[in-house]
């Protein structure tokens, strides 16, 4: 019985460690929403291209791009998250995917220094890409 206690304890500990982790993760991604979106605005004429206050929001993404990463403890899926089990089942594509993000994101921040739209909207593109291709592999569609 003590026993069996502890055994339940232990899933409980361990499912609320995991909890932490993926809103952690996820209030970052949730900050991400914004932040593009108010680019994407930009980008699409929506919204008059300002150069600063692009430039802002380009700093500001690639810092997030360091972010959710560290969030991700193996055997994460569980409860209530959209992570695929690939995370740690394809840890090299996972890796790569990442390195992609940060690398798309460090670009745009560099090119969005010069405020040359046509430029900006090439990289802006490549990097919602990365977003993409990682949620196509990594990420739960509801
Ligand atoms: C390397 C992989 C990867 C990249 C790159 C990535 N995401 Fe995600 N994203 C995920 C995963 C995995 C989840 C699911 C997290 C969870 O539910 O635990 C997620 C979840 C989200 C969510 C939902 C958060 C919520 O409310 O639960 C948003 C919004 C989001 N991502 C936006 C973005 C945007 C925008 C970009 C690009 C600028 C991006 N992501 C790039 C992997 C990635």
């Amino acid at each position: 019985m003590k026993k069996l206690l502890y055994v339940m304890l232990a899933t409980l500990l361990a499912g609320s460690a995991f909890a932490d982790s993926i809103k952690e993760r996820q209030e970052i991604f949730k900050q991400y929403k914004p932040v593009v979106g108010n680019m994407g605005k930009m980008v699409k004429g929506e919204k008059p291209y300002n150069k600063d206050e692009f430039a802002k929001l380009a700093s500001e993404l690639e810092a997030l791009s360091q972010k959710p990463w560290q969030h991700f403890p193996a055997g994460s899926n569980k409860g209530k998250t959209e992570a695929k089990p690939e995370i740690w089942s394809k840890p090299t594509e996972w890796q790569q995917a990442i390195d992609n993000h940060k690398a798309a994101t460090a670009k745009l921040k560099q090119v969005s220094a010069n405020g040359d739209l046509a430029a900006i909207k090439v990289q802006f593109g490549a990097t919602q890409k990365t977003c993409k291709a990682c949620h196509d592999s990594f990420r739960q569609k509801d």
